[in-house]
């Protein structure tokens, strides 16, 4: 059963600008910002508060942070892998972080220098102090389906490590496919082992890397079990600087084309969308990868 409505959680201000080998000027990220919520997008994943030598892209997060214009009505989540973050986000005004895990022990020691335990013993302060002080925080698990180092992920694991940054209190959780090589039968199962252990649909996000061309049927094999809040980026923008192979995430305005099609609400408008990404790709000096900004752009 398809839902009525998905929520489009757009990363690429984040997960696209991290993985930019040139660093953007903070004006036209704040640029950037701007347009994607005039083009109606409601969550807008805005920077990240990790260690600025592990990614320089983002250590501009306070500058950043401290002259946007926040629009009523729109979340701009930031990701916090720890206390120190947590601290920054806090001095920043932030409302709504986003703690970020690995199902497997080489990302988890590539990405945030620790081991799958080692990263709960690092959010857990970071859970009980966020909601004390009222946040929302968001848990995404990197690499559910494959990691390059370990190979193909079971269900199994994935769902183990998830439970657990569910009962640490994150309220949602958002399934990784880091490096795009998931497939649509291997969505449909893990979502249903998470459904047999007790997690339902409600709590659960997607986040694919579109590397093989399977961020779409990803998705509607998602929604199809009743997912409802999707992340994408403006124009395809993206990958991770800490998993070879990854690419740009799945292109929000490929999203919005189904969903249009599929008769699905998401409250974007699609013709300022592309019109950003066109702009953004100038800014980057190459074209987007998405397809349909490719053939709406003209
Ligand atoms: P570490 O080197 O083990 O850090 O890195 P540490 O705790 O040992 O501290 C070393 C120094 O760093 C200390 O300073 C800390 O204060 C400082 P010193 O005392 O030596 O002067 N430090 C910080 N400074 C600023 N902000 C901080 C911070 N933390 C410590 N937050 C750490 C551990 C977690 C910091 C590091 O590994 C890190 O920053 N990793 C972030 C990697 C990252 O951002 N990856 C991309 C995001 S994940 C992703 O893209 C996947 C996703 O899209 C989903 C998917 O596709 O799967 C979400
Ligand atoms: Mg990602």
């Amino acid at each position: 059963e398809l839902p009525s409505r998905v929520t489009i959680w757009e990363v690429g201000p984040r997960d696209g600008l991290q993985n930019e080998a040139a660093t953007v000027p903070v004006d036209v990220k704040l640029e950037f910002l701007d347009r994607l919520a005039g083009a109606g997008l409601t969550t807008l994943e805005a920077t990240s508060f990790v260690h600025p030598k592990w990614v320089p892209q983002l250590a501009d997060a306070e500058e950043l942070l401290g002259r946007l214009d926040r629009r009523p009505g729109v979340r701009y989540p930031v990701l916090v892998p720890n206390e120190r973050g947590l601290d920054r986000a806090v001095a920043a005004g932030v409302g709504h972080i986003a703690v970020f895990g690995s199902a497997t022990e080489t990302f988890a020691k590539r990405n945030l220098n620790t081991s799958v335990d080692g990263q709960f013993a690092m959010f857990e302060p970071v859970l009980a102090r966020a909601r004390a002080e009222g946040m929302e925080v968001r848990g995404y698990l990197s690499m559910c389906f494959g990691d390059p180092w370990e190979g193909v992920v079971s269900a199994e694991q994935v769902v183990r490590v998830g439970k657990r940054l569910l009962d640490l209190g994150c309220s949602q959780l958002s399934l990784g496919d880091t490096i795009g090589v998931a497939t649509a039968g291997q969505v449909e199962r893990l979502i249903d082992a998470f459904v047999a252990a007790g997690v339902g649909v409600d709590a659960l996000a997607v986040h694919f890397h579109d590397t093989y061309g399977q961020a779409l049927a990803n998705t509607l094999a998602a929604l199809r079990r009743g997912v409802s809040t999707v992340d994408s980026s403006a124009g395809g923008l993206g990958g991770c600087p800490y998993a070879e192979s990854a690419t740009g995430n799945l292109a929000t305005e490929d999203l919005v084309w189904m969903l249009d099609g599929l008769g699905i609400e998401h409250g974007a408008d699609l013709d300022a969308l592309v019109a950003t990404s066109t702009w953004m790709a100038q800014r980057l000096g190459r074209p987007s990868p998405s397809r349909v900004v490719k053939a709406l752009a003209g």
